[in-house]
């Protein structure tokens, strides 16, 4: 197993939106992160990767670029991001910046100049197409619903758009565009940056198709992706990406891309495009693949860990890998893992010792480490996220009540996991002084990252054993570089699995129940590192997991 820095760090995702606000105008800034940087110092992650804080109309929150070069105001100065990046590396810690290149605003100059006059090279950086009698090219539906095209005035002439419409698709099959992308990746990497977290790549090639294609939902559209996820062709705009940019600074890439396992390889493999991807089958294990997620999907136990074992073996095989519970589209893994009645300190560090110690680079999404959880709205007015406006549309035309609409926005909505960081107990939580853009939750009194910090049986000091058990213990190498072994599958609530060098195992038990659980361990045991639980009752070799207990043995 090859050395890379990548492999051995831990990666702490911040919405910038709503980190730190540091000059009470309700939203979190660049100055704020500067300020809580020391907070991340002590957690013990190093690297930390920033959701986009370039000019955007904030359609999408920041993932509408208008301008690559520069920082919105609203975020801070282009001096706050370099002063970021001193400050944080100053610490031992690299900074991953948010890459949008699939798409950009339709407030950037480059659209804005397509727009202006049809002769403009930049016609070409776009996808424009004729319409079909007064229809749009063809029927695919975009990814936040409605169709993906988008007329320009009253013309014939449509853009494409997998998101929103104020996010027009690039034209990836033009090389010039292709070169001022790279030059524009590689400003930011000069800057000191260790990479980026790179977003929605896998839809850059396109199969453009006229047509009307069989609809897959009420709304006589069908699913996108088809024809734009993972196209054949698209190894080539990968490596060349790689070459001219990531590969020459020795950057930490970590793709949003769900990756078939034809193509793993190419993806993560040594000589790979990218050093390691987000495998979303364990994350959207409850939502149907075409994304519409106000249609629940049941799970068990079962199905879940097998999706997390096969995706650790097949990764183990060729490559590195990201482990994640959480993230910015993601609600709170608490809420979506755990029973509502169950949730607590032992289902949440179970959860936290399930996953953390799998093989690859662990990330921890804000607010996590404190087992952060959703956020009810009071009404649909209450919720900022473009996507949750378009499910909560869908819902109601297929059929669902307000209120049962209402049930998936609560159970489903990416504001979940994007309201203010729960700083501490006072106005607020600590996040700002005045009113912030998004609803704080109301369960900060109880749940703060001030009162966790002082408290050694925390959420918050527990994950800090798990991350200190990665960054300096004696077992380090097995938890980072040991083999992944899936062990005790028999069990249907337990997820267990060994970490595996020729010096050092260790063994990790999760019970995933409320109830009881008794497993024979056939293993000879030296001890227990961690645990969420006081003692441990065994018997001989036959060992009782109480509910969602955890522990850790070294065998
Ligand atoms: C990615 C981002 C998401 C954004 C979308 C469009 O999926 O994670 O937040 O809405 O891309 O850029
Ligand atoms: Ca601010």
């Amino acid at each position: 197993m090859n050395f890379q820095w990548w492999k051995e760090a831990i990666c702490y995702q911040i919405y910038p939106k709503s980190f730190y606000d540091s000059n009470g105008d309700g939203i979190g800034d660049l100055q704020g992160i500067i300020e809580k940087l020391d907070y991340l110092k002590d957690l013990g992650v190093n690297v930390l990767w920033l959701c986009p804080v370039y000019k955007s109309p904030m359609d999408d929150n920041g993932y509408d670029i208008s301008d690559f070069y520069h920082i919105d105001p609203q975020f801070g100065t282009d001096d706050d991001m370099d002063k970021l990046i001193f400050e944080a590396n100053k610490r031992g810690m690299k900074i991953l910046m948010d890459l949008v290149i699939n798409h950009t605003s339709d407030e950037h100059e480059w659209f804005e100049k397509a727009l202006e006059d049809s002769n403009s090279k930049y016609v070409d950086y776009y996808i424009f197409r004729e319409g079909k009698d007064g229809n749009p090219p063809n029927n695919w539906r975009s990814y936040f619903g409605g169709s993906a095209w988008e007329q320009v005035g009253n013309s014939n002439k449509y853009y494409l758009h997998a998101f929103s419409k104020k996010q027009p698709d690039l034209n990836w099959e033009n090389p010039e565009l292709r070169e001022e992308l790279y030059e524009m990746v590689n400003y930011w990497l000069d800057k000191g940056l260790g990479g980026f977290r790179v977003d929605a790549i896998c839809n850059i090639k396109k199969t453009f198709c006229e047509g009307i294609f069989p609809t897959d939902g009420e709304d006589g559209l069908c699913f996108i992706g088809n024809w734009i996820l993972n196209q054949e062709g698209i190894e080539e705009f990968l490596t060349e990406l790689k070459e001219k940019t990531f590969k020459p600074h020795n950057s930490m890439t970590v793709a949003e891309s769900d990756v078939p396992k034809e193509l793993l390889e190419k993806f993560i493999g040594e000589d790979g495009y990218f050093s390691m991807v987000f495998d979303f089958s364990y994350t959207d294990l409850d939502v149907p693949s075409t994304g519409e997620w106000f249609k629940p999907v049941n799970w068990t136990v079962r199905e879940m860990r097998d999706k997390i074992f096969q995706s650790q073996l097949e990764t183990q095989k060729i490559g590195w890998g990201a482990v994640y519970l959480e993230n910015h589209d993601q609600p709170r893994s608490l809420n979506k893992y755990i029973p509502s009645e169950d949730i607590g300190f032992e289902s949440a560090t179970m959860l936290a010792t399930m996953y953390f110690l799998l093989r690859g680079t662990p990330f921890i999404y804000q607010g996590q480490e404190l087992g952060m959880s959703n956020c009810r709205m009071s009404s649909m007015s209450e919720y900022d996220d473009i996507a949750t406006h378009d499910q909560y549309y869908r819902a109601i035309l297929s059929g669902l009540s307000e209120e049962q609409a209402m049930e998936q926005m609560y159970r489903r909505s990416r504001d979940n996991s994007r309201t203010p960081f729960q700083w501490d107990n006072t106005q607020n939580a600590g996040f700002s002084k005045v009113n912030p853009w998004l609803k704080v939750n109301e369960n900060y009194t109880s749940n703060n990252a001030k009162q966790q910090i002082e408290d050694s049986t925390s959420v918050w000091s527990y994950y800090k054993k798990l991350i200190d058990l990665r960054n300096e213990s004696e077992y380090r190498k097995a938890i980072i570089y040991g083999e992944f072994l899936p062990c005790y599958t028999q069990y249907d609530s337990i997820v267990a699995y060994k970490r595996v060098t020729n010096e050092e195992s260790i063994l990790i038990i999760n019970n995933f129940s409320a109830q009881d659980c008794e497993v024979i361990i056939e293993e000879d045991i030296k001890g227990q590192i961690l645990s969420n639980y006081e003692g441990q009752s065994c018997r001989g070799n036959m060992y009782n997991f109480r509910p969602y207990e955890s522990v850790v043995f070294a065998l």
